[in-house]
């Protein structure tokens, strides 16, 4: 039976955003934690209780946690961002796993769910195939990285809460994934979701790693599936060591990827740039993912291939950048195709603040409209002439929103 509750630890990102939605689709109560001031939009509408501003590091992200409570740690930084600071990154990987251990420990709780990575694979491992059994079969491979050597650490970390305090852990060990979101961390693979924005927008893109070179992927909706069965099973169907299982996708490479973003926009040609990091990884990693004991334990095969994945993430960029193009629009009063101060400020007392009051707000903060409009076109501003392009507001909003910068303003100011 599922715990009573779910807690994500680093449900901000990109695979916690989506596993706090596909957990609460299905009633599930989630605690959504993260290091993030402010938890999105997306997951406060959702979640249970959201706990913005806590470190994996610090007990407090954990206090919500009772026996009952599953537990996802997902807060770490990915593989680029480990190899620019290792030693912050063992600090968040691998200390907020102790720290997770020693809480669950507290208050009895007993299943912790792991997402592992093929950067855990070194060049010993197989190049098709690959299994999370080769991995705790082989604990000395040299994985070739910081990133995979932290997550050989949490591996062992769970497997002595698994012997040592009767735990139930459970790691997925994941190829590179791809979602139709607007952003995402700094990682090798992220290089395809680089290149799809890049394609969307026309603009030129450099491939960071070499275009011939196959790697595993999957699709978020794929990944869900899988995550949830890990999350779900029965401690008795698992059958493979340290419960853990690599989750396939689909595999390609930066080529293939190329090819089948020209059936949607014809003039997409990249260059090849090398990344030093991203390359090597590239090269380090396998191929494809073994089928056989995630659909034998858990009933899972992915489903998502390569056309339909480039589909989706290009038609969501689409909208995103046609709802970005109305709102640049509604704003821009003399149509001149920039965003001043004046316009902006305009905006926000016509659409946001009188929005409020209208809807019954009670605080009313007029006041702070010239603050907020500077700070907006500081933020929105990339090229330094104090006006916002289209372009810019665009990159702006796939991070921000204007009703959030309010909020935030309103909140901070009360
Ligand atoms: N995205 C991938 O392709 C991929 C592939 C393999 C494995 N993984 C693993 O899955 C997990 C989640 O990946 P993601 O893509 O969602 O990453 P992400 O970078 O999008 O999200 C990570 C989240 O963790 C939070 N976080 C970081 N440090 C924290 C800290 N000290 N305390 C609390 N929260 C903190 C961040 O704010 C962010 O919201 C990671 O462990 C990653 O190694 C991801």
């Amino acid at each position: 039976m599922p715990a009573s509750q779910t807690l994500i630890v680093g449900a901000g990102g990109a695979v916690g955003k989506r596993l706090t939605a596909a957990l609460a689709a299905r009633g599930s109560r989630v605690i959504a934690a993260d290091r993030m001031p402010q938890l999105p939009d997306s997951i406060t509408s959702i979640a249970s209780v959201c706990v913005g501003g806590v470190d994996v590091r610090d007990q407090e992200a954990l206090e919500h946690a009772d026996a009952d409570t599953t537990v996802w740690n997902l807060a770490a930084p990915l593989s680029v961002e480990t190899a620019l600071d290792p030693a912050v990154a063992e600090a968040v990987t691998m200390g907020g796993m102790s720290k997770v251990l020693t809480a669950m420990r507290e208050v009895g709780a007993r299943r912790i769910c792991f997402t592992d990575s093929i950067g855990s694979f070194g060049a010993e491992a197989p190049r098709s195939g690959a299994t999370a059994r080769w991995l705790t079969e082989n604990p000395t491979q040299d994985p070739g990285s910081d990133y995979g050597r932290q997550k050989r650490g949490c591996r062992e970390l769970m497997a002595e809460f698994a012997s040592a305090a009767g735990g139930d852990p459970r790691f997925a060990v994941l190829p590179g994934v791809l979602h139709s979101e607007a952003i995402w961390g700094n990682g090798t693979t992220e290089y395809a979701l680089d290149a799809l924005l890049a394609a969307s927008k026309g603009e030129q893109y450099e491939c960071p790693v070499e275009p011939d070179v196959t790697l595993p992927m999957i699709f978020v909706d794929d990944l869900m599936r899988g995550l949830l069965a890990l999350q779900d099973a029965e401690e008795s169907a698992l059958h493979e060591p340290e419960n853990g299982y690599a989750m396939p996708g689909l595999s390609f490479s930066a080529e293939e990827l190329f090819e089948e973003i020209r059936r949607h926009v014809p003039d997409f040609v990249p260059t090849t740039k090398l990344d030093d990091n991203m390359a090597k990884f590239a090269r380090l990693w396998p191929d494809t993912l073994s089928t056989t004991e995630p659909l034998r334990d858990l009933g899972y095969a992915p489903q998502v291939a390569v056309p339909k994945m480039v589909e989706t993430c290009l038609e969501a960029h689409a909208y995103r950048k046609m709802r970005a193009e109305a709102f640049f629009r509604a704003i821009d009063a003399d149509r001149n195709g920039l965003l001043d101060k004046t316009e902006i400020s305009h905006f926000m007392v016509t659409h946001l603040i009188k929005g409020r009051e209208e809807r019954g707000w009670l605080i009313q903060r007029e006041d702070l409209v010239e603050e907020m409009a500077s700070k907006v076109i500081t933020e929105m501003d990339l090229n330094g002439d104090s006006l916002v392009s289209s372009e810019e507001l665009f990159e702006w909003c796939r991070r921000n929103t204007f009703n959030g910068l309010v909020e935030q303003f309103v909140q901070e100011r009360a």
